[in-house]
């Protein structure tokens, strides 16, 4: 939600920053700027759209060291130029990615001082606040300090104040903020494929810590402005994780990467048939939630069915935002599990937070190392699918589904099932190697789709279609299979595709039956089975090979990954960076 970067150095700092910001553009992009320090005087850049258009208003070789850029996805206030970060009153220039909550009476307060604003978002009051408190502080960091003492809700900041031409000042609270140091200089970023071309030496900034950077050195205080010393990190995955490498879009290079994440995720956790050290044994729950948003949820709906099947226990799966706000019941043998690719979406880590305060025990399955969920929570257990740079989740769905069906063995204490993991790439590799764009065409050409199947199937389908929304912008809705004739089968119609799934094979006359009433009614079905058909109820069909059905969900959605990125690509849709949305959610 909003990707922040900035430099300061030896080196020209404009090209830094905008390449920094075109790796962060998955976090946000419909409007984007930068604020730079030349002849001594701060400039600023701001367009609507992408970096690209950014980057036509700027002479990257302008003589300037000194940078922040913004990349936004809009929260308050449309995406305009005014909009747009920085966001500059008085002496202070600031980008901010975050929600201000108490900025209407701030601003409210700021402008009866006789301060005057240009923008609608919350992020103007921070400027303002730091240029009224620095005229009786007269020094920037204690000004920082005050500022956010007065701000409420989640922000990561990179500020430049026109009284001091060397240092870029950071702070942050809730949203993720890095510094990174190479030897030709210092950046901020949200997020570390921004600095990865230069260098992967970081460090992470934690809560209401302050920094300062300049082209030497760099400096951290906690909130009593006490310097304080922090570990330096590297970051240890490669730059070409985060290149296209040939591919046409991320989502396809992203999808291609399956095999290998499959692997990863396995030979993590598991190693000769046994589980390693890695994985901890969650002896003591006889009762799991699990929460998350989006895709992650999803996955949550998948682990529902496994590990009830498997390990016999319980499961309760609820979205976050819902979670957090509702009347939960749980207790000391309760295990609530927090999935999320990113790590940092705002509702499952204020629902892992509202669990650790009621003396809940919790375990984080993420895929970004260090994140604020995978640091918060008791246990946690990383996916290990690598950087995600398109918005739509596809690998990092298929490495969480990985893992959560290898928690389900670990809950179910029958080791002797992590037997059917073995091999399964080579299945992976096959449905990869498959040609889906005769079933787009045919998705391509309606407005509305419908997934329908049966227990983890349904939840299959949920992900198909939300895939098919996020990124071909069609229409359409996953429904349990027996479910549809109570009403909405009123919306089938001549030719309306059908997406039947079922690989849950006692039950599959059942859904076999569903799809013969929306056949009958003029449906177009694609039918996604493991099991030879008799029947030619369809009019497309995919054969999946018939694995356990542990891991049948791992191979199942690789089909309605590439069908929903034929049809994005038939439609001529922006794949990678769909309209409205942004990956990383750190907004509530
Ligand atoms: C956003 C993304 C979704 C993602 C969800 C959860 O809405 O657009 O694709 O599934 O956030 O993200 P997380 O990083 O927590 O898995």
């Amino acid at each position: 939600m909003c990707g922040i970067v900035g430099y300061v150095g030896k080196e020209r700092a404009l090209p830094r920053v905008l390449s920094g910001l075109k790796f962060l553009e998955y976090r946000g992009y419909d409007s984007a700027g930068v604020a730079y320090l030349f002849n001594d005087e701060v400039k600023i850049t701001k367009e609507v759209g992408r970096i690209s258009s950014l980057e036509k208003l700027i002479d990257l070789d302008a003589d300037s060291y000194m940078a922040i850029g913004h990349t936004r996805w809009a929260t308050h206030g449309e995406p305009s130029v005014s909009n747009s970060h920085p966001h500059r009153i008085g002496k202070f220039t600031v980008v901010h990615n975050g929600i201000i909550e108490n900025y209407l009476s701030l601003k409210e307060d700021l402008k009866k001082k006789g301060i005057k604003f240009l923008s609608s978002t919350d992020t103007e009051v921070i400027p303002a606040l730091l240029d009224y408190y620095y005229k009786s502080e007269k020094d920037i960091l204690k000004t920082i300090k005050k500022v956010i003492g007065i701000l409420e809700g989640s922000f990561a900041l990179g500020i430049i104040c026109d009284d001091d031409k060397e240092n870029i000042y950071a702070v942050r609270r809730g949203s993720p903020l890095i510094l990174a140091l190479d030897k030709m200089g210092m950046f901020i970023a949200s997020d570390v494929p921004a600095i990865l071309c230069y260098t992967n030496k970081y460090i992470l900034l934690e809560q209401n810590e302050i920094a300062k950077i300049n082209k030497n050195s760099y400096q951290v205080y906690d909130q009593n402005l006490k310097e304080i010393k922090k570990e330096v990190k590297t970051f240890e995955g490669s730059q070409d994780a985060a290149m296209l490498n040939g591919y046409e879009h991320y989502m396809l290079k992203e999808i291609h990467e399956e095999e290998k994440v499959y692997l990863d995720t396995l030979n993590y956790y598991v190693s000769d048939n046994s589980f390693k050290e890695t994985m901890p044994e969650f002896k003591k729950y006889n009762n799991i939630h699990i929460v998350a948003c989006g895709s992650a949820y999803y996955v949550g709906c998948i682990a529902k069915n496994l590990i009830e099947n498997y390990a016999n226990i319980p499961v309760y799966v609820e979205v976050a935002s819902e979670y957090r706000y509702k009347k939960n019941f749980y207790d000391s043998n309760t295990l609530v599990i927090i999935i999320s690719q990113s790590g940092e979406t705002a509702d499952s880590l204020e629902a892992l937070r509202r669990a650790k305060n009621d003396g809940i025990d919790t375990l984080a399955i993420v895929n970004v190392v260090l994140s604020s969920i995978a640091r918060e929570a008791k246990y946690t257990l990383y996916v290990k699918a690598g950087p995600e740079i398109a918005v739509a989740t596809t690998k990092a769905f298929l490495a969480q589904t990985t893992l959560m069906a290898l928690l389900a063995v670990r809950l179910s204490r029958k080791n002797e099932l992590l037997k059917e993991f073995v091999g399964v790439e080579k299945y992976i590799n096959e449905i990869l190697s498959r040609n889906y764009l005769d079933y787009a065409k045919e998705i391509a050409k309606s407005n509305d789709t419908f997934f329908i199947g049966r227990l983890v199937d349904y939840a299959l389908c949920l992900e198909g279609s939300l895939k098919l929304k996020e990124t071909a912008y069609i229409n359409s809705v996953a429904f349990q299979a027996g479910e549809l004739k109570h009403g909405t089968i009123s919306l089938i119609t001549k030719g309306t595709p059908v997406i039947g799934i079922c690989t849950c094979h006692e039950i599959a006359p059942k859904t076999i039956s569903n799809l013969k009433e929306v056949a009958a009614r003029g449906a177009k079905i694609i039918y996604i089975t493991s099991e030879e058909v008799e029947d030619n109820f369809y009019d497309k069909l995919i054969i999946l090979p018939k694995l356990a059905d542990l891991v049948m969900p791992i191979i199942t959605v690789i089909p309605l990954q590439l069908i929903a990125y034929e049809v994005a690509k038939l439609k001529g849709c922006d794949i990678d960076k769909p309209r409205n949305l942004a990956k990383s959610v750190t907004v509530e």
